[in-house]
């Protein structure tokens, strides 16, 4: 026991030393946040937006704790991101990886298969499963879906080709694929500014999920869409949508939320509401893409205490939320969308202006954030 006690102590100081330590490798220049009023650690009674980590997130965690992650920064040598990425999570999602922007950027014959390999060599590295993202998407298709010049039916085919084809390439090493992403409009309906709804028809979702699904038969397939946890003219699509899937023998085993919330927006009521609405299809829930906006209406310049501690008390509101209503065996995990604020899609200039959505500092410093996480996962 004494033994045990001693060692965490100095993975402890370990963790704390190499954090301090680290420093970061350019990018563009955000803050790194005011440090609080006092800045003094010792007592826990400080007015930091930073803190020094007892534990890790997944250290903590009965379920996977995730992150969206950019291939380019886990692999440069003596990555500090990696480190980080090793060290807090056990599931990653490919940022942009496994895109079709990415994945088959030009023609239909050609695939750049490095970036989602390294995601998946990280992983094995650091013993995390992987989630796929995302497979149909009307944003970052393939750059052939824009200029396709044959006909309807062979255009489908085309598409099949692809979805069967990086299933199969990821056969194995992922665990779970967003199959399709951001199908549907705020108000539940079918949104038709897709090419893929414009060229296939309204049976498309069905049709990419029974290739996903002939692909590879073990792979969890998902559904992921935003405003989920928000919107319950959305989220009762969500519903019909699974049942339609269900009721043609179309298989589906997950919805993602993707959780992109403000400190205030939504309540925390409302969010337990719809996460509700959806465990009750008794389907896997995956908050897929979580991150905290604190500065939406831009007032702030700087991250300051009051808004670092509102955004943890959000955090952990939405882990304890998770925690309460998902029934473990639907527990597929929570990913957070990015590791450093700056690293986060809503960097630089959203709207015109920072934000700090995230858990690390620019330097890989501990927001407050991280520890509102652990608060929640060890309740
Ligand atoms: O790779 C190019 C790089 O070569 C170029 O120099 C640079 C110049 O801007 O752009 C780079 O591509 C960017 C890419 O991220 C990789 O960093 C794209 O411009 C940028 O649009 C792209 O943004 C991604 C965004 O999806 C696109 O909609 C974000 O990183 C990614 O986090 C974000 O994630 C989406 C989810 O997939 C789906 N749900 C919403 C979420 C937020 O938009």
């Amino acid at each position: 026991m004494k033994h045990t006690k001693f060692i965490t102590l100095l993975s402890l100081f370990f963790l704390i030393v190499s954090c301090s330590n680290e420093s970061t490798s350019g990018g563009p220049s955000l803050g790194s946040g005011n440090t609080g009023n006092d800045g003094d650690n010792n007592n826990g009674q400080s007015e930091s937006i930073y803190y020094s980590p007892q534990y890790s997130l997944k250290e903590v965690a009965s379920y996977y704790v995730g992150v969206g992650a950019t291939w380019s920064r886990l692999t440069s040598s003596g990555s500090n991101y990696g480190s980080i990425v090793g060290r807090e999570f056990n599931s990653i999602t490919a940022g942009n990886a496994m895109k079709g922007s990415v994945t088959n950027p030009e023609t239909i014959e050609e695939y750049n298969w490095e970036p989602g390999d390294e995601i998946i060599n990280f992983a094995e590295e650091n013993n995390q499963r992987v989630h796929g993202h995302t497979l149909i998407w009307h944003n970052q298709y393939p750059g052939w879906i824009d200029s396709f010049s044959g006909t309807d039916e062979q255009f489908e085919a085309a598409v099949e080709k692809y979805v069967k084809d990086v299933v199969s390439h990821y056969k194995g090493k992922v665990a779970s694929w967003d199959v399709v992403n951001e199908a549907l409009e705020s108000n539940g309906s079918l949104r038709t500014n897709s090419p893929f709804y414009q060229r296939m028809g309204e049976d498309y979702i069905k049709k990419v999920f029974t290739w996903a699904r002939e692909a590879d038969p073990d792979v969890k397939l998902f559904y992921n869409d935003y405003s989920l946890a928000s919107t319950s003219s959305k989220t009762q699509g969500v519903v019909n949508l699974v049942n339609s899937l269900k009721d043609a023998g179309v298989d589906i085993d997950g919805i993602g939320l993707q959780m992109h919330i403000r400190v205030d927006y939504p309540t925390n009521s409302t969010i337990t509401s719809n996460v509700k609405t959806l465990t009750d299809t008794g389907l896997l829930i995956h908050f897929s893409e979580l991150d905290v906006i604190v500065n939406d209406n831009g007032s702030l310049s700087e991250l300051t205490y009051n808004a670092a501690l509102d955004q943890k008390n959000k955090y952990k509101d939405v882990f304890e939320i998770y925690d309460e209503t998902v029934p473990d065996d639907q527990k597929f995990g929570v990913t957070i969308w990015g590791v450093r604020d700056i690293d986060s899609w809503l960097n630089p200039n959203m709207n015109n202006h920072s934000d700090w959505p995230l858990l690390f500092g620019l330097e890989y410093e501990y927001k407050i954030a991280h520890e509102g996480i652990i608060e929640a996962l060890k309740d």
